[in-house]
């Protein structure tokens, strides 16, 4: 078994597995020095050698305990054939949203459009690299897919106005990328990844009242598959703020906390293992704050399962010698 799997399913507390969101992304040389020759990042993700080659880049690094596959959670509606472009400085910027092109997507070409990540998956499966770890296929929650295909780009703080104002076009939506997302999963899973975490961050952008509706009840669905399909699945609703609700409601075998909440008060309220929470800033300030803020996280969990990660994705400021600092510390606690 994986340390991070003796984690999840075995519930040991001996030694602490580390990986990060956004391990693999601008703050490597090497990282940047391939995206320098490739402009366009969504053929990037779709070019397998250059995206297995990217997702073993931090592991060539640093003593990490799983790869993640280098692709996005946009993926999903690139291939449900709704227009995604990635702008220099900007982030993701989609086309309009047409409930007409998205219901007529047939399952074959979805899986051909998007076929290159899952020989990319198959790849970096078979590197020794990857021996006695984990590789993490993901998708996105169908709360924040939605987000962004509704609202085209990066919400930031709030939804756009009337959000919610045309409900018929909100829950098909829902259910069409639901159905997408099993097959993602499911076609990741087949090509190797082994444990599947869903990225919900913008969860925190709802009222109380909503969360059923668009949380809840969809991402639960994701997980019971997941789980029936015999692979672990890692949960990160960012933002949410009642997490113990959340993980009394969906059931993930493990839930990533963001930096907002308090980890005392994580470790005493939730059961199962829990995942992350450095802020990510704490990467970009020096080493001795930097222990002073990870020893907090590894002696709040110390009797509790738990994975080493961040309370999201690594900064693309961050120099790779404090990610070094990092996964040292860690591994010698
Ligand atoms: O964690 C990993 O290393 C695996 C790869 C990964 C990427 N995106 C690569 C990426 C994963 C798991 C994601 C998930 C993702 N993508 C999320 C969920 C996690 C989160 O950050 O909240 C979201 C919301 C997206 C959508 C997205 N993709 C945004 C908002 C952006 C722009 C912001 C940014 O950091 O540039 C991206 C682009 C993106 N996805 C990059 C990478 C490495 C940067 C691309 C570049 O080089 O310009």
């Amino acid at each position: 078994m994986t340390p991070i799997q003796r984690t999840i399913i075995n519930k040991e507390t001996k030694n602490t597995p580390i990986w990060l969101m956004r391990q693999a992304g601008r703050y490597l040389p090497e990282f940047r020095e391939i995206r320098k020759h490739n402009n366009n990042f969504i053929n990037l993700c779709l070019n397998e050698d250059l995206s297995s080659e990217i997702t073993l880049q931090p592991l060539k690094r640093f003593e990490l305990d799983a790869a993640i596959i280098f692709s996005d959670i946009l993926m999903v509606p690139y291939g449900i054939n709704q227009k995604v472009e990635f702008k220099k400085d900007f982030g993701p910027l989609l086309g309009p949203l047409n409930i007409e092109t998205i219901s007529k997507v047939d399952e074959i070409d979805f899986l051909q459009k998007l076929y290159p990540i899952y020989k990319s998956i198959k790849k970096v499966s078979e590197n020794k690299l990857v021996k006695n770890k984990d590789l993490i296929g993901f998708v996105g929650a169908p709360w924040t897919l939605l987000v962004y295909m509704i609202n085209k780009h990066s919400p930031k703080k709030e939804l756009i106005k009337n959000f919610f104002k045309d409900e018929y076009l909100i829950n098909r939506t829902l259910l069409i990328i639901e159905k997408f997302l099993k097959l993602h999963i499911n076609h990741q899973i087949k090509n190797g990844a082994t444990i599947i975490q869903i990225f919900d961050s913008w969860a925190g952008l709802l009222e109380e009242k909503n969360l059923p509706d668009y949380v809840y009840i969809p991402t639960l669905n994701l997980v019971n598959y997941v789980k029936s399909l015999n692979v672990p699945v890692i949960s990160f609703p960012r933002g949410i703020k009642n997490y113990k609700s959340y993980c009394d409601i969906v059931k993930p075998n493990i839930i990533s906390i963001d930096y907002d909440v308090d980890p005392i008060s994580i470790c005493k309220e939730i059961k199962i293992p829990v995942q992350g929470g450095l802020d990510p800033k704490i990467l970009l300030t020096d080493t001795i704050n930097l222990k002073k803020e990870t020893l907090k996280y590894l002696k709040t969990f110390k009797d509790h399962p738990y994975i080493f990660n961040l309370g999201h994705g690594v900064l693309p400021e961050t120099k790779p010698e404090m990610v070094d600092y990092l996964v040292k510390m860690v591994k010698d606690y």
